[in-house]
């Protein structure tokens, strides 16, 4: 048994995430860890709200609240949300905790004692209006690069550019929206990236197993050369900055930079779940504590990964300290709404919670992983989600459970035949079985999730293709030994079918295995035996039809959500 910890990269507190944020990494996460755990391994699988910063500052002040008081708020709903699209978590935490303070405060002292971290002054702009400075979005204007004119403080929204906030055209505070700025000096933190270019350049290196998306953007950062970066912020919301147990003298109105802390947070929300559930963290993380034998893989889209190939592991290997790196990376494109965005500022496209108003979690889980934005940008559109769930779940899945079941309580007193020989549509259908199941494994390894869909879906579409070979139903008129062969094996298809499909719809799946009473012991992860095909089912089992499973999507109902999400 493996130990393998799984982290997906930490949602911002600001709002129910879109499709796009859920597709790109704790979906996948989920489905790997749920995959892994039905491999008999042991999982951690880690998130937390991501509470720190400008953004979440921005949305408080837009809610009329406080900050503390908005993140206490939307953590419970990102959690709660979550929780309903069977996100498997082992702990949701929160940046914001004690655990993610004092581990920050932690990691920087270190630094800062291995002479990675400089006192430096900077220039930053000062609003005589709001009396404050203007970190990141705080301050906008016009992009020097594009000319887009709703640049903000940190980067480009048009042209994707990184940017610092003194290096906007005609820029205004986005809290007064004054234009009557002045750039001023004012005192940092700042981490020498640059120092450790070789060391990250030979960690990356030896990463040989990231995805190729991954490792290409890692050695892009670290081909343009390590920038020095200013780890802390004119800001009162955030992780303060520390200096022998009080707060460092000229940092009173400071804190640590969201990204800083953020990462760090995958660290201070296991120990939240350790504290929580009377575990041990650290022998997840510290590899004088045990986590050398730990198999660390993180989720995130390709706008993280420099900070989760470069800027995290500039933390965790500048410590010199026995800490757990990343071992395997996944990351994914966008999915896109109709070729254009999914945004949060902008409200485009369809959020978790109004998701799941319209349909039970199972379909978009199966649509956004069939669909998953691996090779590339996908996009997200109502007609395509209509076809793939009307083909895949309703009518190839769901079509072939019913089909079977229904015909068992019809034909076979609705328990699993006992009697008949196996012949040439068992044989084809159990080679078909063996090497597709590897095949299925395989590509959940590898962590290919389109594939595996694409797998699974071919098992299924299988299935149907033996009920059409083996056709119990016209069998049974001449001899009923042979048609209960055929309901037999389709009864053990139903039920391996369902098995292999709890990684991505573990509600659809849970209803049929109960639906078979196959108990909760046997449902791991199957690996090809001979038994599979005909004899995993007890004979004589007493199983029952379950409820419609997948109802088709009609074109009124894509017609109704076009007009009510846009999408053109
Ligand atoms: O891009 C984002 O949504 C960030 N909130 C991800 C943070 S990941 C980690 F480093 F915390
Ligand atoms: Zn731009």
């Amino acid at each position: 048994m493996a130990r393998i910890l799984i982290t997906s990269a930490l949602p911002y507190i600001n709002g129910i995430k879109h499709l796009g944020n859920l597709a790109g990494s704790m979906l996948p996460a989920d489905v790997y860890a749920r995959f892994q755990r039905m491999r008999g391994h042991e999982v951690l699988y880690i998130c937390a709200t991501d509470e720190h910063g400008t953004p979440a500052e921005l949305a408080a002040a837009a809610a009329g609240q406080d900050v503390r008081t908005y993140c206490d708020e939307q953590h419970a709903i990102q959690k709660e949300i979550g929780e309903r699209f069977a996100l498997s978590w082992d702990y949701f935490g929160r940046t914001s905790s004690p655990e993610n303070a004092g581990l920050t405060q932690h990691f920087a002292e270190v630094l800062e004692g291995r002479d990675l971290i400089a006192e430096i002054v900077e220039k930053q702009i000062y609003s005589k209006a709001d009396k404050r400075f203007l970190p990141d979005r705080y301050v906008e204007g016009t992009c020097p690069n594009c000319g887009y004119e709703k640049a903000r403080g940190d980067q480009c929204d048009n042209c994707g550019k990184l940017l610092e906030p003194t290096e906007l055209i005609e820029p205004y505070s986005t809290i007064s929206g004054s234009r009557d700025l002045e750039v001023r000096d004012t005192r940092h933190l700042q981490l020498k990236q640059s120092k450790m270019e070789p060391r990250l350049r030979q960690w990356v290196d030896g990463a040989t197993s990231w995805p190729p998306l991954a490792r290409s953007i890692a050695y892009k950062w670290l081909d343009e050369g390590l920038r020095d970066r200013t780890i802390t912020r004119d800001l009162s919301w955030g992780v303060k900055v520390m200096r022998d147990g009080a707060v460092r003298e000229g940092f009173e109105d400071k804190v640590f930079y969201v990204w800083f802390d953020a990462p760090i947070g995958y660290i201070a929300a296991t120990a939240e779940w350790a504290k929580a559930t009377g575990q041990d963290w650290e022998r997840w993380w510290r590899t004088d504590k045990g986590a050398d034998d730990v198999t660390y893989v993180q989720f995130m889209g390709k706008d993280n990964v420099a900070f989760h190939t470069v800027s995290f592991p500039a933390t965790i290997l500048g410590s010199e300290e026995p800490w757990k790196l990343v071992d395997r990376l996944k990351a994914f494109n966008w999915l896109n709404w109709y070729g254009g965005k999914f945004s949060t500022s902008s409200k485009r496209g369809v959020f978790m919670d109004s998701a799941l108003e319209l349909l039970p979690s199972d379909y978009w889980r199966w649509y956004l992983t069939s669909n998953a934005p691996e090779g590339s940008d996908t996009q997200f559109t109502w007609e395509s989600f209509q076809g793939v769930i009307n083909s895949d779940l309703a009518n190839v899945l769901g079509n072939f459970v019913n089909r079977i079941t229904k015909y068992c309580a019809a034909k076979f007193d609705g328990e699993v035949p006992d009697v008949g020989v196996p012949g040439e549509a068992e044989a084809w259908m159990a080679a078909e079985l063996a090497e597709r199941l590897q095949a299925l494994s395989a590509h959940y390894e590898a962590m290919e999730f389109r594939k595996a869909a694409a797998e699974t879906r071919a098992l299924w579409a299988a299935g149907n293709e033996y009920l059409t070979k083996a056709e119990p139903w016209v069998k049974y008129k001449t001899d009923v030994d042979a048609a209960a062969v055929g309901v037999r094996a389709g009864l053990n298809l139903a039920a391996v079918f369902a098995i292999i499909a709890q990684p991505v719809i573990p509600d659809a799946a849970k209803a049929v295995l109960d639906a078979l009473g196959v108990p909760e012991g046997n449902r791991a992860w199957p690996d090809w035996q001979d038994k599979t095909l005909l004899d995993a089912l007890p004979r004589g089992l007493a199983i029952t039809p379950p409820n419609l499973l997948f109802a088709k999507i009609e074109d009124a109902s894509v017609d109704e959500w076009r007009e009510r999400f846009g999408g053109e």
